[in-house]
This record gives structure tokens, sequence and C-alpha cells, in this order.
């Protein structure tokens, strides 16, 4: 298994250019299924979640191709409306096809995903809102077996909780639907407005994409179209992190400002300089972080759940105390332990963490728990004395695209061992 080894104590200086978002691109690889012809995803990141992804397409019986940051999808081969377990057990995430092949195809079969480092993941949310729309779903064994009779019909939704994997879902399940879909306490992130660009580019009618109150008005056909996928928000927020542990300046590139605005007051009051202007933010960092009071995870606008662990990794030096509420995922904390072996001193309580600012970090091994708490770990190996090895790397490489090399672009001495 490959680790990263890395040598801290380097200050972050320089300029990077943030990739396409993981978390737009998979549902918007999913959404191609539902388009007749070709697709070109542009900005699509080098992810192993995407290439999970392409695997599934090819599976399902399309042409996909890639060039540089340019996936090209051709769904009219498609022939299949099943997902092998072994794909659905390599992403969880995949449960984000079951709309699309099952509108498209009108059946769709796959595993349970299953739970994963952060929790059971449940998918009731999703399961509810497609029968709602006339999927018939028979859970048993461990499996989905799915059929729809005739086709889906639009009708409103009203979700529990702002789900984002449930609204995407049910927005590539009803935009071939039968009439009109609401979507009542939609998911609002970013990512779902980006999903609702592309379907609109190839034909869907949507209304309210980003806002809690989303209608789907059903078309017939869908045609492929070209998009460039929007700029990672939570990368940005890693690389920002990473650059203020260890007192350094980062200029961030193709980034949207906006997409963070609820993370930025906590960097500033930890003590960071941030200017911010269109498709760029620059950071300057002190030479000791402040804490920061209190950081609470939220649904979006609010501050984001994928950011909490690169957040802690910052302040576990920072000058003071700073608490954590994480309300998102049931158990998002596994990171903890792992920062701890390193020096860090951070007591969890549930969805409560504390974490008191200690003056140094000193280089150990520790394992990556799932993707942000692996770059948490890399993040404080780089401002920890001596040398820290981090294995368990597959999960970093699920979301970040060649973290290692552009941190050594910007002063970190960091290999990667195979
Ligand atoms: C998406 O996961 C992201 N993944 C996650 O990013 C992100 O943390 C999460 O949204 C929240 O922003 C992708 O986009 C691929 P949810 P998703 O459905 O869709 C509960 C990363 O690091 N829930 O909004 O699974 C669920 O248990 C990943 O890039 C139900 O109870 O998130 C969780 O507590 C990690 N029933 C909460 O809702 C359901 O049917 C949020 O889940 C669905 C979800």
């Amino acid at each position: 298994m490959s680790r990263l080894i890395i040598e801290g104590n380097h200050r972050l200086n320089g300029t990077v250019s943030i990739n396409g978002a993981k978390n737009s691109a998979l549902p918007v690889l999913a959404a191609t299924l539902l388009a007749r012809g070709t697709s070109e995803i542009h900005n699509c990141p080098l992810l192993s979640d995407v290439a999970a992804s392409v695997r599934i397409l090819r599976y399902l019986g399309c042409t996909v191709s890639r060039s540089g940051s340019c996936v090209t999808v051709d769904s009219l081969g498609l022939c299949r409306s099943d997902i092998p377990d072994t794909l659905m057990r390599e992403m969880r995430s995949s449960i984000v096809f079951l709309g699309a092949i099952a509108a498209r195809t009108g059946e769709a079969h796959m595993s349970f995903p299953g739970g994963c480092e952060l929790g059971t993941r449940p998918i009731d949310l999703h399961l509810s809102a497609l029968r709602q729309l006339g999927m018939e779903i028979i859970e048993e064994r461990g499996r989905l077996e799915c059929k729809v009779n005739g086709r889906l019909k639009g009708t409103t939704i009203a979700l529990s909780f702002p789900s984002v994997g449930a609204t995407e879902n049910i927005l590539l399940a009803s935009v071939t639907a039968e009439g009109t879909t609401s979507i009542l306490n939609a998911a609002r992130e970013p990512e779902i407005i980006d999903l609702c660009k592309y379907l609109s580019r190839c034909g869907a009618r949507i209304s309210g994409a980003g806002e809690s109150a989303v209608t789907v008005e059903g078309v017939d056909t869908l045609y492929g179209c070209s998009h460039a996928v929007m700029p990672d928000r939570i990368e940005t927020v890693t690389y920002m992190a990473a650059a203020a542990i260890t007192g350094g300046s980062l200029v961030l590139k193709s980034v949207n400002p906006e997409h963070i605005a609820t993370v930025l007051p906590a960097f500033e009051e930890a003590g960071c300089n941030i200017i911010s202007s269109d498709g760029e933010i620059s950071i300057v960092s002190p030479k000791r972080l402040h804490r920061i009071r209190s950081v609470r995870t939220m649904p979006y606008p609010g501050f984001p759940t994928d950011a909490q662990a690169p957040t802690m990794a910052m302040v576990t030096v920072a000058d003071g105390t700073s608490v954590f509420i994480e309300n998102i995922f049931e158990s998002r904390y596994k990171h903890a332990g792992e920062l701890m072996r390193l020096g860090a001193r951070i007591k969890t309580e549930g969805r409560v963490a504390v974490v008191e600012g200690v003056p140094r970090l000193s280089g150990a091994q520790v394992d990556c728990t799932d993707l942000r708490g692996g770059a948490a770990l890399v993040i404080a190996g780089l401002a920890a004395d001596g040398i820290t090895e981090v294995t368990q790397i597959h999960h970093i490489d699920r979301g970040y695209e060649k973290l290692e090399q552009n941190l050594c672009g910007l002063g970190a001495a960091i290999k990667r061992v195979e």
C-alpha cells in the first residue's frame, strides 16, 4: 500500500489552481446516462472516485474516453441496468446512479451501498422519494431491485433532511418523468446547482436550483451537451488550511469564494488575512494561529461538514481552545485519534470535539480513516516536527488530485512511497 512521507515545518508559499469538484463530477457523470448521444464533461478531476464512475458507465454500455480533464460519455450503447457489487462496494456514492438508470431503462439492480467510516449512511430518503415517483423498490438480502411500470410520475416530495444525495437522485429520476415534481427542503449545495446546470443544458426544465424549493417539469428526451464542472470548494479549504498551519501565504486560482463564504470568517478568526476577488482567494497566515471559538457544521450555506477535519487539523497548533459541533454525520471524528498521535489535544464527546491548541506537533506514523480525515493528517504533518508517515492514502486519492505534488510545488517536503 502506498503512503506519504512528510517532513514538517516548511512554510507554504505560492499559487495553486483548484480542480473540478468531485461532488459535482460524480452526479453529473451519472446524469450523462439520461442524455441521448454524447456529453463532454470538462474540468473533471483525476480521482479514483471519478474513475470508479467511469467504470460503472462503461459497464452499463456507455462509451467513455478521457482527454486531459475532459471526460466524454456517449450513452447510446446503454444496455444494462445493474451495478455489480464490486463497483458498488468501491464507491458507496454510486447510489446516485439509481435514479438515472431506472429513469432511462425502466429498472435498476444494485446492492445496498452500505456504511462507511462516517456512519451507517442510510438511504431511506432516497428510496422513499423514488417510491413516491412511482418506482417499485424491493429491498432484500442487501440488494435493491427496482422497477418502473411505464414512466415515473412527477409529484411533490418533502425531504425531512436536505440530503444532497437524495436531492440528486430525485432530480435524475424526475427530469424525464411525466408531469411536474416539486422538491421541498431540497439540498442547496453548489453541487446541486452545478448538476441542474448540466441537466438544463441537456434540455431539462428545472427552476429553483440552489433553493429549498425546486420544481422540475418532466420532458420526453434529454440530449448530450458540454459542461464544465464547478471548482472544488472542499479542496479550496484544504489548501487554505495547509497554508495556514505552516504560517504561509497562498493564492488560490479557479475558485469560487462565494461557495465558502461561511468558512472564510473562521479562517479570519484564526488570524488569517484573506482577500477574495472573482475566481481567486489569497490567504496570508499569522506566525501562530488563534483558536476558532466554535465551528458548527450545517447544510449549505452553513459550514460544510467536509471542511471540518481540515479545519480541525489547522487549529491543533492554534493558541487557545476551539470547539467543533458535527451536525451532519453521526461519526466524523475518526481523524481525531490519529491527530492525537501527532501530539494534538482533542476530546470528543458525541457530536462535539474540543481541540486545545498545543505549541508543537511531532511527527509519527498515522493512518487515514476517510477522505477528509486523511487530508487532515497531511495538513497536520506539514506542521509537525520531524517526519510524519501517512498510510492508507487510497482514501485521499478518492478526492484529491495530485495533492502531494501541488503541496511540494508550494514548498512542502512530501514524497509518495509505493
Ligand atoms: C454528500 O454525501 C457528499 N458526497 C459528502 O461528501 C458530504 O459530506 C455530504 O453530501 C454532506 O454535504 C458526495 O456528494 C459524493 P447527505 P451524501 O445525503 O449525499 C443522512 C466527501 O468527503 N441521510 O446530505 O451521502 C446521512 O446519514 C463526502 O466528499 C439519511 O439519514 O450526504 C447524513 O447524516 C463525504 N438518509 C446526512 O443525512 C438518507 O437517505 C447528510 O447526508 C440520506 C442521508
